[in-house]
C-alpha cells in the first residue's frame, strides 16, 4: 500500500512554495520508485473562503488517515478582522493539537553558500547547526481560561493561562533528548525559572528525565540570556528544548543567523512519530503572487519528512544534496541574494528537480 501524504497548500506564497515541493516528490515517485499517493486539502483562510472553516472536517480526516502531511502556510491581512475561531492561524493550531504533534523540530542550519547572506559575522555563524525542539501543543498557546473579559469597572481585561502537566514536559524532554543522542549530545533547557513557577516545574522534571540519557549534557538558560547568547555565539548550542512561546520566538532569531527564515523546515511530530511538515517562515502576503518566494524551506521540509515519518533517509540525503548543488551553481531567491540577481520561486523549483535528476 502506498503512502499516503496530505499536502495543504494554504494562503499567501503557500500555494506556490508547495508547488515546488510536490514537483519534488513527484521526480522522486517517477525517477526513484518512491511510492506516495498525494492528497491535496485547503487549510487555513482558503478553506475559510471555500467553506466557512479553517479547518474543515475534510481536511481534518485526510491528515488523520495521512501518513505524513506537508503544509505551505496560513494566513493573511484580510482575514484579521474575523473572530478568532475563524482565523486561518486557527486551523493550523487546530491540526497541530488534533493530531497531538507536540514535538516540534526546528533547525538552523547554516548553508556554507549563504555565510554572506546572515546578518552576523561569517565567523560567528559559520557551520552553524542547532536544532530547536519547540513544545507545541501545550502552553499558553492552548491553556484555559483565556479570553477577554469586562471588569466591574467597565475596563476590558485580556488573559491566558500558561499551563504545563508533567506528562507533558516528559514527553518533550525525551525528544529533545533522542533528537540530541543522534547529533551533539548537549541539551540546552531554556525557561523562566527565575520568575514563573511553571518554569521551576519544567527545569525538575528536564533534570529527572535527563537522568536517563547519561550520555547528554543538560544545561539550563532563562530564555532572555537564551535570546541574547543566540545572537552573541550561537555555536554555543547544539538542542535547544523549550515551551511553545518561547520556541516560537527563539525559532525565528535562530532561523535569522542563517540568513534567511526562507531556507529551513520543520516537523512536529507524535508520539508515533508522525508528522507535519512546513516551513518555518509564514504566508508572507507582502510577496504573494510576486514569484519572489524562496521555496526552499518547503523542499528541505519533503527532506525532513522522508527522514522522519517515512524512513527514507537516502532519499531525504538526495534532497538536500540537490538543495546544496544550486545553491553551489548560484541560484538564489530574492531573500538569499544579498542585493544580487535572482532566480523565481519556480525556476528555484525546477532547479532542484534537475539537480535531482542529474
Ligand atoms: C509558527 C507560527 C505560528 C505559531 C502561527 C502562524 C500560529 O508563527 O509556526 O511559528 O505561532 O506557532
Ligand atoms: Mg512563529
Amino acid at each position: 500500500m502506498s503512502t499516503k501524504i496530505a499536502i495543504l497548500p494554504g494562503d499567501g506564497i503557500g500555494p506556490e512554495i508547495i508547488n515546488e515541493a510536490v514537483k519534488v516528490l513527484e521526480c522522486l515517485q517517477q525517477d526513484y520508485a518512491l511510492d506516495v499517493e498525494l492528497d491535496t486539502a485547503a487549510i487555513g483562510g482558503a478553506a475559510y473562503d471555500e467553506s466557512g472553516s479553517p479547518l474543515p472536517e475534510t481536511t481534518l480526516n485526510l491528515c488523520k488517515s495521512a501518513d505524513a502531511i506537508l503544509l505551505g502556510a496560513v494566513g493573511g491581512p484580510q482575514y484579521e478582522s474575523l473572530e478568532r475561531e475563524l482565523r486561518p492561524e486557527k486551523g493550523l493550531l487546530g491540526l497541530r493539537s488534533e493530531l497531538e504533534l507536540f514535538s516540534n523540530l526546528r533547525p538552523a542550519i547554516l548553508y556554507p553558500q549563504l555565510a554572506n547572506a546572515s546578518s552576523l559575522k561569517p565567523e560567528i555563524v559559520s557551520g552553524l547547526d542547532i536544532m530547536i525542539v519547540r513544545e507545541l501543543t501545550g502552553g499558553i498557546y492552548f491553556g484555559q481560561p483565556r479570553g477577554i473579559r469586562t471588569l466591574d469597572n467597565g475596563e476590558q481585561e485580556g488573559y491566558n493561562t500558561l499551563v504545563y502537566a508533567e506528562h507533558e514536559i516528559e514527553r518533550i524532554a525525551h525528544s529533545a533528548f533522542n533528537v540530541a543522542m543522534k547529533r551533539g549530545k548537549k541539551v540546552c533547557s531554556v525557561d523562566k525559572a527565575n520568575v514563573l513557577e511553571v518554569s521551576e516545574l519544567w527545569r525538575e522534571v528536564m533534570i529527572r528525565v535527563s537522568k536517563e540519557y547519561p550520555e547528554v549534557e543538560l544545561s539550563h538558560m532563562y530564555v532572555d540570556n537564551a535570546s541574547m547568547q543566540l545572537v552573541k555565539w550561537p555555536k554555543q548550542f547544539d538542542v535547544m528544548v523549550t515551551k511553545n512561546m518561547f520556541g516560537d520566538i527563539l525559532s525565528d532569531t535562530a532561523a535569522m543567523l542563517t540568513g534567511s527564515i526562507g531556507m529551513l523546515p520543520s516537523a512536529s511530530l507524535d508520539k508515533n512519530g508522525k508528522g507535519m511538515y512546513e516551513p518555518i517562515h509564514g504566508s508572507a502576503p507582502d510577496i504573494a503572487g510576486t514569484k519572489k518566494a524562496n521555496p526552499l524551506a518547503t523542499i528541505l521540509s519533503v527532506s525532513m519528512m522522508l527522514r522522519y515519518s517515512l524512513n527514507q533517509a537516502e532519499l531525504a540525503d538526495r534532497i538536500e544534496k540537490a538543495v546544496s548543488d544550486v545553491l553551489d551553481q548560484g541560484m538564489r531567491t530574492e531573500d538569499i541574494a544579498d542585493g544580487g540577481s535572482y532566480v523565481s520561486t519556480q525556476e528555484m523549483g525546477d532547479a532542484v528537480v534537475k539537480a535531482l535528476k542529474a
